[in-house]
């Protein structure tokens, strides 16, 4: 037995053992490898997402917050990835969250090019974007975690189920909580989630109404004079500033002690200490090591599960719909 057939085995087992503790859902770990489909698909796309990532850590919060995008409108369905056509004018990327802050579009097309060229049609989207989030939160964060795939790209992209289903920064705890329960994740999803706001960046125009005409009380004084320096009340409307100011690149707890220092940017960083639940969990997310990697590999995972219409197909290109 040649040392390829073995390796088969042992793929072939862990497979077996993988499908015993399946649950309802229809995604399975391993996916396009259990099912031969096309074994190196995740290879191909980890090694895509490096080259840029590693270049340009920013793409790698963009992949991450691409994945949340993606998964709270229709599940993750790469609906958020759909160019505007003739026939939908108006699809999901063009709305105010997601134009023009959404990034690393091209780090998708790419890992999909290289991916086709292996194995032709039959590798989601989806689960692209799913897999390069996770590599992002493996290059950002040292957080590793087995995503299921076999997800379908949707047909469908509005623009206007955008603005309904994400939250905004100006959202209060209810809110925001509301919007991950109507995804059926839960308040510890929200918190641990929320931990990736400690890398990438956002335009001074999401916060800007916590900075003038007052520095809004519920944030740290000098923290506000110190963002009233990096966006001027005449900033150009592309002025951007880092989430995290203490590790900018690194994916990890420090959000937690932004925001317990009143140092988060948005309203809905601080909301997370008006509740006993999400402020206890936010200091064990503070202080315990390792807790917040652990729990944000479980809530990505949970996010991923978050499933749309079931209807869909395996996209030729990720920007528009199979014709
Ligand atoms: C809890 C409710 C949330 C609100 C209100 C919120 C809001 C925002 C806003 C306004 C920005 C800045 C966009 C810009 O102006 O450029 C941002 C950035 C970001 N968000 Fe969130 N977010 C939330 C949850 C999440 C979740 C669940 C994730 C992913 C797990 C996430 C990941 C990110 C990342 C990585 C960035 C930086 C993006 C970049 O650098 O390109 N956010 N978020
Ligand atoms: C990365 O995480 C693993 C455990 O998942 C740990 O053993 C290793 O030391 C970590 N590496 C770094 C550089 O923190």
């Amino acid at each position: 037995m040649g040392a390829r057939n073995a390796f088969q085995i042992i793929v072939f087992l862990s497979c077996i053992l993988i499908f015993g503790t399946m649950s309802a859902t229809s995604l399975e770990v391993d996916y396009y490898k259990c099912k031969q489909i096309c074994p190196q698909a995740e290879e191909i796309v980890k090694g895509v997402v490096y080259n840029y990532v590693s270049k340009e850590p920013g793409l790698g919060a963009g992949l991450i917050r691409m994945f949340f995008h993606d998964c709270f409108v229709r599940g993750c369905d790469a609906s958020v990835l759909l160019d505007p056509s003739i026939l939908n004018p108006n699809p999901e990327k063009l709305a105010v969250p997601n134009n023009p802050s959404l990034r690393g579009f091209e780090v998708i097309d790419d890992a999909k090019s290289a991916v086709e060229n292996v194995c032709p049609g039959v590798v989601s989207c989806a689960d692209i974007i799913a897999f390069a989030a996770r590599d992002a939160a493996f290059i950002l964060g040292n957080i590793s975690y087995k995503i299921p795939s076999g997800r379908l790209d949707g047909r469908v992209s509005n623009a206007d189920e955008v603005r309904k289903a994400l939250p905004a920064p100006f959202h209060d705890l209810t809110v925001v909580k509301a919007l991950f329960a109507a995804q059926g994740l839960s308040t510890n999803d929200v918190v641990a989630l929320s931990g990736a706001h400690s890398i990438g960046r956002s335009h001074c125009s999401s916060f800007t109404n916590r900075l003038y005409p007052t520095i809004d009380p519920t944030m740290d004084e000098g923290f506000g004079y110190f963002l009233r320096g990096k966006c001027p009340e005449n900033a150009p409307v592309d002025s951007v500033v880092t989430q995290d100011f203490v590790t900018p690149t690194e994916l990890d707890s420090q959000y937690y002690q932004n925001v317990a220092d009143r140092k988060g940017l948005f309203f809905s960083d601080w909301s997370l200490l008006t509740s006993g639940e999400t402020a206890s969990l936010l200091n064990d997310f503070r202080i315990t090591p390792g807790l917040f990697e652990a729990k944000f590999a479980e809530s990505m995972v949970n996010m991923g599960n978050i499933a749309g219409s079931g209807q869909g197909e395996i996209r030729r290109i990720c920007r528009a719909v199979n014709y």
